[in-house]
């Protein structure tokens, strides 16, 4: 067995969830690759140390020098959960050149500076991993830069903040009002550390030009991004829409034109109740992909929150551990077994 270290810059909602995710399926992992690694936190960095966060953590887990995690000689994948454009931005950059593999969540990060680091990525050939940076526990990432892989993809559209969508139900249908449900989402972990990116679109806007990125496989700038939040949506928009049988949503859509052009916008929008979105409640996303060859497909989850988005953490944490035991990773090498029993089916 391989035991592989796992270096964690940020341990607030989204790590404590990757580390009660690796506590409570770390053998279960480790079962499923035949042995083959074993996952541990060595190292994480937080900003105020005396924080009191998980039992049974050893003293010397935390620091507040994030180097020294990077740095750290256990230390093989870097994991990135701080969150902004500037201190994670030097982190996954160190991690790079140091050759150790980056799993991040930060959607800011990546579509502002993702040319650079995605630069970087490729002249050290260091992966980055991201499933986490859109629709939480959602993996839409992997679906669109694998399993569509073969398609031209023409559209990708849906709720992808799930801060904002709670918000917009809490005010529909428990007749909050706007500030007071924002806390709300903030208590559950669903905001960003600066919410203001949840309710003035950006943060669905940057998830937006992520999927962009990759279907397309040219760089976004933010500018030409169509981008409104919800911030100045008020009850009594609500009580018009539902009186005129819609929903409202914060909807983003990516979409190729006819002549190669890609148009990106996030912005509130009137859905028909009838329409399968306007179903899409509380902190969930659905993200709507329609490729040449597949037809449409929607994936639909929780797209936010401690634990759906540790579970994203922690597959692509999984995927970069694969590639220390084999150099084409886990695809295609399904571990059978004869072990396991199936229940009898009662007559
Ligand atoms: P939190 O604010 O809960 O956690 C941030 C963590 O980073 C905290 O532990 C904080 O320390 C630490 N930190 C911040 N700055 C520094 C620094 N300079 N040096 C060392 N440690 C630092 O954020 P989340 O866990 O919610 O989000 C983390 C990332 O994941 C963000 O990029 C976010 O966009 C992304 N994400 C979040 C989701 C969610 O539902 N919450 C979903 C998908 C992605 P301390 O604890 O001491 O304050
Ligand atoms: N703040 C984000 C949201 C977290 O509410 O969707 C998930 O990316």
């Amino acid at each position: 067995t391989q035991h592989i270290g796992i270096g964690m810059a940020g341990f607030g909602t989204v790590g404590t969830g990757v580390w009660e995710t690796l506590e409570r399926n770390g053998q279960l992992i480790s079962n499923r690759a035949k042995d083959a690694f074993s996952l541990s936190v060595k190292k994480a960095a937080v900003r105020d140390i005396s924080k009191k966060r998980i039992e049974g953590a050893p003293a010397d887990l935390f620091t507040t020098d994030w180097k020294e995690v990077v740095h750290h000689p256990e230390v093989d994948i870097v994991v990135e959960l701080i969150g902004g454009t500037t201190t994670a931005f030097d982190i996954v950059a160190e991690a790079i050149k140091l050759k150790k593999p980056v799993v991040t969540g930060n959607k800011a990060l990546l579509a502002e500076r993702g040319k650079e680091l995605f630069a970087l990525s490729r002249e050290y050939g260091t992966p980055i991993h991201f499933e986490a940076a859109v629709a939480g526990g959602i993996p839409v990432i992997k679906a669109v830069q694998d399993s569509y892989v073969g398609n031209r993809i023409e559209t990708m559209s849906g709720i992808i903040n799930g801060t904002s969508n709670y918000i917009l139900e809490r005010m529909t249908t428990a007749g909050l009002d706007y500030l007071t449900a924002l806390k709300e989402a903030q208590e559950l972990g669903y905001a960003e550390a600066d919410p203001a990116l949840d309710v003035n679109g950006w943060d669905a806007a940057h998830k937006a030009i992520l999927l962009a990125t990759l279907a397309y496989g040219f760089t976004i700038p933010a500018e030409d991004v169509y981008v409104r939040g919800i911030e100045r949506v008020r009850s009594l928009d609500i009580d018009f829409a539902t009186q005129l049988g819609y929903a409202v949503k914060l909807l983003s859509l990516v979409k190729e034109h006819p002549d190669g052009s890609i148009e990106i916008r996030t912005q509130p929008s009137f859905i028909t109740q009838s329409h399968i979105l306007s179903s899409v409640n509380g902190v969930f996303n659905a993200v709507a992909v329609r490729g040449d060859a597949s037809g449409e497909a929607l994936f639909y989850g929780r797209g936010a929150g401690k634990e759906p988005t540790a579970s994203s953490v922690v597959g692509d944490l999984v995927e970069a551990a694969y590639t220390f035991v084999h150099a084409a990773g886990h695809r295609g090498f399904l571990p059978y077994s004869d072990n396991g029993k199936v229940l009898p089916i009662e007559q």
